[in-house]
């Protein structure tokens, strides 16, 4: 995405290092948060170069060194369990990697939780720093947490199995289940367009399209990019019907407590962006740029 400001670089990042050394100080709303200064050093290493190190701002993780992140880890191909290695990978998981890379941290990720949970959790704080979910900005979430700049653009879907002739119109009715994943704006779309229908929520969207392929629910509604790549590659006996183009956006979650920690990250998805390492990632899990 080219949206995202070059404002936030700072030219020449490592003169400020020592003098920022200096002046960094705990400070943060978090009592047994630890203190980071951004290592501007580790930025230039990799990918970044030394004149488009990230800004070095003033923040607090909750482990010392390390960006913690939490998701809803049942979202291919943002995030999901290899069943051989018991890791998460996927797009978000690679955007984490980097956006640690890029801060100077280590990342590590906690386990799955429940896509609703995610928001409530980052502004509670003292569990994790960041939520990357494939989590679309809107400004609801942003009363409770900050989102960073974005990163991904997506839009909706309707999901049926193929061959049972739904359409939009004969989806819309009390007799018809649309299977979505709570907490979503897949749910609230569904919720606001197709009135009559019975909505379940469920947990996850694997869930969902499990459903449908057995004939427990008439269609899901969710994310264009997870349908799509679900289809192509485990759910080939379901269709798309209709792709709908909410133009929404994903962006990182971070505490509102921790505004230095939202604004290095702002400034390491921008390295990302300029330095490539974003092409990259989208090239891996989308075949292209997105
Ligand atoms: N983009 C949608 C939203 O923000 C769905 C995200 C679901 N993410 C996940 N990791 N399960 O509501």
């Amino acid at each position: 995405m080219s949206q995202i400001s070059r404002r936030q670089f700072l030219q020449g990042g490592t003169l400020f290092a020592g003098t920022l050394a200096l002046t960094a100080c705990g400070g943060g709303a978090n009592e047994d948060a630890t203190s980071t200064q951004v290592a501007d050093e580790a930025a230039a290493g990799e990918g970044a170069t030394a004149d488009e190190a990230v800004a070095t701002t003033d923040y607090t993780t909750v482990e010392e060194g390390k960006l913690t992140c939490i998701s809803n880890l049942f979202f291919p191909p943002f995030e999901s369990m290899n069943e051989s290695t018991g890791e998460p990978e996927g797009f978000d998981i690679d955007v984490s990697k980097s956006l640690a890379e890029h801060m100077g941290l280590e990342v590590n990720w906690l386990p799955s939780q429940d896509f609703d949970t995610l928001v409530p959790t980052i502004k509670n704080g003292g569990k994790a720093d960041v939520a990357i979910a494939g989590m679309t900005i809107t400004d609801k979430r942003k009363e409770e947490v900050d989102m960073s700049d974005p990163y991904v653009d997506s839009n909706q879907s309707i999901v049926i199995k193929s061959g049972t002739d739904e359409t939009a119109e004969t989806l819309d009715d009390a007799e018809k289940v649309i299977a979505v994943q709570s907490g979503t704006t897949g749910q609230e779309w569904a919720q606001e367009n197709l009135p009559n229908a019975t909505i379940k929520p469920l947990s996850t969207i694997i869930e969902a399209m499990s459903g449908v392929q057995t004939g427990l629910y008439n269609a899901v509604v969710c994310d264009l990019p997870v349908s799509k790549y679900q289809i192509k590659t485990s759910y080939t006996d379901l269709e798309i019907i209709e792709e709908i183009p909410t133009g929404e956006q994903y962006g990182i979650a971070v505490s509102k407590d921790n505004p230095g920690l939202l604004e290095a990250v702002n400034s390491a998805l921008a390295a990302m962006e300029s330095d490539g390492s974003m092409d990259a990632i989208e090239a891996e899990w989308f075949g292209s740029a997105l």
